[in-house]
């Protein structure tokens, strides 16, 4: 007989506090469940390193949740997902969500098909990582390979949102500089390819103008994983209980993490590191994602 109801949290992770954006749509349209949020703080940023890596770290946070028996696993951090979710969905045994598939399906959406899905015109901003990885072009060809994408990597953006320099006239300089090309390309809609970008969501829209859909790739994928729970019957009822945990301490965490969720903090603890094993090295390594970058490596070392 199919679950009416599952009172496990869902677990969430990113590789800051960025992850926090999807988390506060959680809340809104999933009031009633628990979530249990890793912000891998000791070893962000992701987007700067790589596929290798990221999918190590993704793995350890992953399993570290599932030892906390959560339900599903959200991937609330746009380079995890661009770089490890394929790795993850195959090595749980309990549904992952991605912010990839979620964001394309709104940017879609967000156009209107006044022009059709074929003739699109879709911008990406996020991180080296992301961007590098070209997952949003392949996720938006799969749908429709007439799509016109245009990506650009923003690095400055995250160390500024961390930063708080969310109205500071250089953030505005940085995006004027960044944002160059993406506004000239008349573009339907735009992907916030970072959740660490909704923060400055206002500005973005106003240089963007009025015509570009902004679409939230964490909010996106929240609502997502609402729709597959409910989809599932696995639904929470009952009081939710909340816990965050991070891998490293960082001093100014309550004025950040605020500014991410709107809201104050639940319990949260840093993460004994014998609990997530650093740098872990499994037997089946190769599984991870590895194969394909050793594989590269060993092409780059035989050419002349
Ligand atoms: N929140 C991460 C993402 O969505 C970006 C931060 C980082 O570089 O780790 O890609």
């Amino acid at each position: 007989m199919p679950a009416t109801h599952d009172a496990r949290p869902i677990g969430v992770f990113d590789s800051g506090l960025g992850g926090l954006t999807a988390v506060r749509e959680l809340f809104r349209v999933l009031p009633e469940e628990s979530v249990l949020y890793f912000g891998d703080t000791a070893r962000v940023p992701y987007g700067t390193k790589s596929k290798d890596t990221v999918t190590r770290f993704s793995l350890e946070i992953a399993r570290f949740l599932v030892r906390q028996d959560i339900k599903c696993l959200l991937v609330a951090c746009n380079t995890a997902s661009s770089y490890a979710l394929d790795t993850l969905s195959r090595r749980l045994d309990i549904p992952v969500v991605g912010v990839i598939e979620p964001a394309v399906r709104a940017a879609f959406a967000a156009g209107g098909g006044a022009r059709g899905r074929g003739s699109a015109r879709i911008g990406v901003i996020g991180t080296l990582a992301t961007v590098g990885s070209e997952s949003y072009p392949h996720a938006i060809h799969a749908i429709a390979p007439g799509a016109h994408v245009i990506s650009r990597a923003c690095p400055l953006f995250v160390p500024l949102i961390e930063e708080g320099w969310i109205g500071h006239p250089v953030l505005r300089a940085v995006a004027e500089e960044y944002l160059g090309d993406v506004r000239a390309a008349q573009l339907e809609s735009l992907i916030l390819g970072c959740t660490h970008y909704p923060l400055i969501a206002p500005l973005v829209a106003e240089l963007m103008g009025p015509g570009v859909k902004l679409v939230d790739s964490g909010a996106e994928a929240a609502r997502a994983l609402a729709t597959l729970l409910g989809e599932r019957g696995q639904l929470a009822a009952g009081g939710p209980r909340h816990h965050f945990f991070l891998s490293d301490e960082r001093l100014d965490f309550n004025r950040v993490a605020r500014a991410f969720l709107g809201r104050e903090l639940p319990p949260t603890t840093i993460v004994d590191q014998t609990d997530l094993p650093w740098f872990e090295r499994s037997p089946d390594h190769a599984a991870t994602g590895t194969a394909e970058p050793a594989r590269g490596r060993a092409a780059a070392k035989e050419a002349p």
